[in-house]
């Protein structure tokens, strides 16, 4: 049998690529005008990177990371997620030294996670995501979020829920770090080992548990909206009142806990409420980390970010039927007639390439009626006509494929001259 793709990967053809490209485009375009500028880091990186930064005791570093060791027996890991690697290039780079503070950076690249291949759900993904270092203005978290949700709103998508929660600073985690344990404590036999080991280390990730996500004790678990302290209750109520500001509209959800350990204050998710969209709702998730830089070996520096994957947001687009504006389209098709005007019409054609026009011919000897088929299923605007009858006379017959008229150009200028219809 022939060999097949690995299992939650998938190949973009020609067709749907262009789908792609138009996304990271527009989403690149609104980064410019918050002025957010690209970073890109390597695909793998050491595996300690992400025990430290992504955190111990989540799925994705217990269980869904791509983890080989590299001929110098080190150990790498394919990156599920680009957050720790901003961070740790931003300590690399020194960027805190940056006369432009916050450092504010988006990047657009393929993340790795051993997941459960399901609708929405890949083992190779592109994330794009931004990250605004160095500010704790609660301005910023509402500026990172109008962002997302615009780069969604240009799209043409309607069907969003922004759902947000504060997860507090340190003092208010472990207040409600020291309830949890007691919530679940005494039942804790009921749950999945992972919830289990969880339970001293980092108890919050039991809100977070797929497996258990039915039990009683999930719904009556203490919020921790209910132990934030006066301060992080003071930014929550900030961050609210900037979205509310730029009519930004949001559902405060104390439940949301995000699968990722770096998280203190803001934490939200954009949902598709669109219809038939599948099981699988969140199409972005960010939040604030205001620990992770100095957790990593750099100074003290606030952060803020999210990332969403081009694949869900595809998914929310076919579910509201929204067609991208995408063109695949041809300027000039050149047909040619005999063989002796094979060389002109190929001469022809790169004339008009490096003129700036997407122009195409025929590589396989058809017929003229064959090569007609072919402009018309590249949907080409033009069809130039040359014969050697025509090349003799210096002249090209040019047809516009949308209206059906026909002109005669003189070869010689015939670029110059298609320049004039054709713009
Ligand atoms: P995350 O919630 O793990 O956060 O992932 C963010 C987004 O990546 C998800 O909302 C989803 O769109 C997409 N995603 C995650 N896993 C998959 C998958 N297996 N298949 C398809 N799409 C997926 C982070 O990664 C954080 N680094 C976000 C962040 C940036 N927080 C602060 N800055």
């Amino acid at each position: 049998m022939a060999i097949q793709i690995p299992r939650g990967t998938q190949d973009i053809l020609p067709g749907e690529v262009e789908k792609w490209n138009y996304i990271e485009g527009v989403a690149k375009s609104i980064c410019q005008n918050y002025q957010y500028q690209e970073i890109r880091t390597p695909i793998f990186e050491h595996t300690e990177l992400f025990q430290k930064g992504v955190g111990d005791t989540t799925d994705i570093v217990q269980k869904e990371m791509y983890t080989f060791k590299d001929r110098g027996d080190r150990s790498l890991t394919l990156r599920p997620e680009g957050t720790a690697s901003v961070a740790r290039s931003f300590i690399e780079h020194k960027m805190f030294g940056n006369p432009n503070q916050p450092v504010k950076l988006f990047y657009n690249g393929p993340m790795f996670r051993y997941e459960r291949p399901q609708a929405g759900r890949f083992r190779q993904f592109v994330q794009f995501g931004v990250e605004a270092l160095g500010s704790e203005d609660p301005a910023i978290d509402a500026e990172v979020i109008s962002l997302a949700m615009d780069i969604y709103k240009q799209l043409g998508l309607k069907n969003l829920k922004l759902v947000i929660n504060s997860l507090g600073d340190k003092e208010s985690r472990i207040a409600h770090r020291e309830a949890l344990i007691n919530h679940f404590k005494p039942r804790i036999h009921e749950f999945c080992s992972d919830c289990q080991n969880r339970l001293e280390k980092n108890p919050l990730r039991i809100l977070d548990c797929k497996k258990d996500r039915d039990h009683e004790l999930m719904k009556t678990a203490p919020s921790i909206l209910d132990y934030l302290n006066e301060s992080s209750k003071a930014y929550f109520e900030q961050v609210l009142s900037y979205l509310d500001s730029i009519d930004v509209e949001y559902e405060v959800d104390a439940t949301l806990v995000r699968g990722l350990d770096y998280y203190y204050h803001t934490a939200f998710e954009i949902m598709s409420n669109a219809e038939g969209f599948g099981a699988i709702t969140t199409l972005c998730g960010g939040g604030r980390y205001n620990g992770l830089v100095q957790e990593m070996g750099g100074p003290e520096t606030p952060g803020i970010g999210f990332a969403f994957s081009v694949e869900r947001l595809i998914a929310a687009l076919k579910a509201e039927h929204i067609e991208l504006p995408v063109e695949y389209d041809v300027d000039c098709y050149v047909v040619s007639i005999g063989d002796e005007a094979k060389s002109t019409a190929f001469k022809l054609l790169h004339d008009l390439r490096t003129a700036g026009f997407s122009a195409e011919k025929d590589y396989l000897n058809r017929k003229v009626k064959a090569q007609f088929k072919s402009a018309d299923r590249l949907q080409s605007k033009f069809v130039a006509v040359l014969g050697e009858d025509e090349i003799k006379q210096n002249k090209v017959n040019l047809k516009n494929m949308q209206t059906g008229d026909q002109i005669e150009l003189p070869l010689d200028t015939f670029v110059e001259e298609f320049k004039k219809l054709a713009y």
